[in-house]
């Protein structure tokens, strides 16, 4: 009863209650999981806030685990915005007030030189996927030190929701090298290490030291690496990629969602990818991420690299990302262009006519009236995608993109927003939630055993994603398929991961013939097992 893999609360039979010595330790009335659900969702309904809605589904998942995914995976459109963004990010927010009891492990600076002793510590042997933070660039709230445990904890659940990896087999880790934010070190309240972020040499060895601990520790992991800071995540990510079988869902993860809209969104606009012109605002992770996602694809469309990033416009903090610029890390240069210096947005559209603006800057209303409707006059039926993180960060809301385009653009966005009406018509703007993508890469991984996640495991994904956008989805402005299909998205995208995993030599098992028919005897149904 104090295990939640095990727990089946007021559900343990009349059997089971002798055979297992609980009589007497629950009520009387043995009740099924419908009414189980039906109880716990009464009260969660009522609960007057989010944080509240989160508090009680993290505690029912360490209470009854069965339970809780139930509960997620039936009602997978109501829960996805709790344990995921926008209300995690205020979880991790008040994590130190709202901690009830330690899930996932946290690897600080008090365990160098023992990590793999440390990793043994965990109950679960069989560990197939770890998500892991360094928390210093939580969505876009910044550097949240240890309380951004909530981010490994939130997609993980999303991992089993979403692809049905067992939850046994998924291990969140924090990485707590300290925080520079000095509220957190004042917090009396605060979780993590009380000092500033290591950084340099001594943050690389413990990194380092991690992921040789889990190659020892658990050799089939794979290893998702998730909102560190940009200078840390591209480093790590061209550091260990050829290496160990490991992704950023920041970079990767991103792009393909936004690639896959992207492909929806040319069914609605009627044009092609070749023909497109993107404007990107922000060049961290996500923009430059999805970026190098869309010159891939437009390279095995037949472009030359140098054709296919002529495509591709960055604006960051500072302007328009040209060849003049002395200030460009070595991620923004590959997208610098020949152009002269621009810093005023709207000067920037007049001159670049893009057909798509791709907000991923963190900057909320980034995307004005002024700038929506100079897309709207410079494409006709813009695409905008406001990928900010969480809703407070969005460039712009559905509301203000389908008004400010007079109905024209196809909108996604990375939180969610809810139906608009406008004259009307009824728009039901997308989601890019990367959950569409990871969670169906992990679980093709897994099938395969694949040594390594390459780029085009994450383009494969993205058509296959869009493959099951359909006509009706389109016919709303819906350029993802409604969250209830996610299991069968993630089922249709790791069977194609599965199969560029073999073709590519990377797969350690053999794929069965009927590999479809083999993933999904994989997947965790939660519901409970009969103990006698
Ligand atoms: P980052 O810190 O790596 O990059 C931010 C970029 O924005 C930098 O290049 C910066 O120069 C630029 N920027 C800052 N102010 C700007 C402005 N006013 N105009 C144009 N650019 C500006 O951050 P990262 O990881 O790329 O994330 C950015 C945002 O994207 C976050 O809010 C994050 O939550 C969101 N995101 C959304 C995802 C999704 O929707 N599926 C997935 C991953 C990230």
């Amino acid at each position: 009863m104090q295990d939640p893999t095990l727990n089946k609360g007021t559900a343990f039979s009349e059997a089971e209650r002798d055979a297992l010595g609980l009589r007497g330790l629950v009520p009387p009335h043995v009740q099924g999981m419908e009414d189980q659900v039906k109880r716990f969702l009464i009260t969660y309904r009522k609960r007057s806030s989010d944080l509240e809605r989160y508090i009680d589904l993290s505690s029912l998942q360490d209470r009854n685990e069965t339970l809780y995914y139930k509960v997620v995976t039936e009602f997978i459109d109501e829960m996805m915005p709790l344990i995921y963004t926008p209300t995690v990010g205020l979880a991790c927010q008040q994590f130190g007030q709202i901690f009830r009891r330690s899930h996932g492990m946290y690897i600080s600076e008090k365990e160098r030189g023992r990590i793999a002793e440390v990793l043994r510590n965990w109950p679960r042997k069989d560990i197939r996927v770890i998500v892991v933070t360094d928390g210093e660039r939580i969505l876009g709230l910044g550097d949240l030190g240890a309380n951004g445990m909530g981010i490994p904890i939130g997609k993980l659940a999303l991992y089993t929701a979403c692809a049905g990896i067992d939850p046994i087999q998924c291990l969140p880790v924090l990485i707590d090298v300290g925080t520079n934010n000095q509220s957190l070190l004042d917090d009396p309240l605060y979780l993590g290490l009380r000092q500033r972020r290591t950084t340099g040499q001594a943050y690389d060895d413990l990194v380092d030291e991690f992921i040789s601990a889990v190659s020892e520790t658990f050799p089939k992991a794979l290893i998702q690496f998730e909102d560190f800071a940009n200078h840390n995540a591209f480093r790590f990510l061209s550091k260990y990629r050829e290496r160990v079988c490991t992704f950023n869902d920041d970079i990767q993860g991103t792009a393909s969602v936004a690639l896959s809209g992207i492909y929806s969104a040319l069914r609605i606009t009627g044009g092609k990818l070749r023909d497109q012109r993107f404007l990107f605002f922000g060049a961290g992770e996500a923009g430059t991420g999805v970026g190098e996602l869309v010159v891939t694809a437009l390279t095995h469309e037949g472009l030359t690299e140098a054709e296919a990033r002529r495509a591709c416009w960055f604006i960051d903090s500072k302007g328009l990302v040209v060849k003049s610029r002395t200030d460009l890390n070595e991620h923004k240069q590959r997208f610098a262009q020949d152009h002269a210096p621009l810093k005023d947005t709207l000067e920037i559209i007049e001159a670049l006519r893009p057909t798509a603006l791709i907000g991923a800057s963190g900057q909320p209303g980034t995307f004005t009236q002024a700038v929506i409707e100079a897309a709207t006059r410079a494409a006709g039926r813009p695409i905008i995608f406001a990928l900010s993180n969480p809703t407070s960060k969005a460039e712009c809301t559905a509301q203000q993109a389908y008004e400010w385009s007079k109905g024209q653009a196809v909108f996604a966005s990375g939180s969610p927003f809810g139906p608009v009406d406008y004259e009307g018509r009824h728009f039901i703007p997308g989601q890019g939630n990367n959950a569409y993508i990871f969670p169906g890469i992990g679980l093709g991984v897994l099938a395969s055993d694949s040594r390594l996640v390459t780029d085009e495991m994450f383009l494969t994904a993205a058509r296959t994603l869009a493959s099951m956008v359909t006509e009706t989805d389109l016919e709303h402005g819906r350029i993802y398929p409604p969250l209830k299909q996610i299991r069968e998205v993630s089922v249709a995208i790791a069977v194609e991961v599965a199969k560029l995993a073999a073709k590519s030599g990377l797969a350690r098992e053999t794929l069965p013939e009927d590999l479809e028919g083999a993933i999904r005897k994989l997947l965790y149904i939660p519901e409970y097992f009969s103990y006698v």
